[in-house]
């Protein structure tokens, strides 16, 4: 792809936040938002994203196992979305848009669980060690405000049946990936209402494009 004789490249952009924080709700808005300016967009998810790490998502969503196991296999699952899907499109030209990616490991394993960050810096250094998001929207939200949004639409899976304190620890790790890596994660405030959502979505994208 070129614009005024200069290369642009496609961008991988990943979705961040605790359950019920917004993320489904505005991946289709931002896939709308660049398919009207002209790009095309692979919209995938974490864990899932191909065959094989769909029936990695079943396990991992409804399966008890050690915090490790739980932690490889999320990274079993992204190298091969990794492989299958975000690769290839990125070097198509497509734009990719994933509901969750590493940060996720982060705030969940790390954050939540307790897992040692250097365990999963390994994994992340093995599994994607050139490549990170160019964009991460990290939608930040108080812990009663998503829970009172999921239990309104739907059953709760493994990870949404976990006690508030899980999440406060999720999210504040969320928070400190966003502190750590300013030039990638913007915090999105999720309290906002969808409109007004989609108004600072669309300033950051049209920094992007
Ligand atoms: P996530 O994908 O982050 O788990 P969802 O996008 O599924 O969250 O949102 C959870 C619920 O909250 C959905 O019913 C959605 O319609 C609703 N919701 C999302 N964002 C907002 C918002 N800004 N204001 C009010 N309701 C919202
Ligand atoms: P998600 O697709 O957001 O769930 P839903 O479709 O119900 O909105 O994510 C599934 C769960 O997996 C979510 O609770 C977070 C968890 N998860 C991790 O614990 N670690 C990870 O690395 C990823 C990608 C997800």
């Amino acid at each position: 792809m070129t614009q005024g004789g200069t290369a642009v490249r496609s961008k991988f952009i990943t979705f961040e936040g605790i359950d019920g924080a917004g993320k489904s709700t505005h991946i289709g808005f931002v896939a709308d938002f660049l398919a009207a300016r002209g790009k095309t967009v692979v919209c995938s998810r974490e864990p899932g994203g191909t065959p094989l790490g769909e029936k990695l998502r079943d396990l991992l969503l409804h399966e008890k196992m050690h915090l490790e196991t739980e932690a490889l296999l999320m990274f079993a699952s992204r190298r091969e979305h990794l492989a299958q899907v975000i690769e290839p499109a990125l070097a198509r030209g497509d734009w990719v848009l994933s509901d969750r990616f590493t940060d996720a490991s982060f705030a969940y394993q790390s954050g939540g669980r307790g897992l040692d960050r250097a365990k999963l810096e390994a994994l992340e250094h093995w599994v994607h060690p050139d490549l990170q998001p160019d964009l991460t929207l990290l939608f930040d939200v108080p812990l009663a405000v998503a829970r009172e949004r999921l239990d309104a639409t739907r059953t709760l899976d493994k990870f949404e049946r976990e006690q508030a304190d899980f999440f406060e620890k999720c999210r504040a790790e969320y928070l400190r990936r966003a502190a750590q890596f300013p030039e990638r994660v913007v915090v999105v405030d999720s309290t906002r209402t969808i409109a007004e959502i989609q108004v600072r979505l669309a300033e950051v994208l049209e920094k992007l494009l």
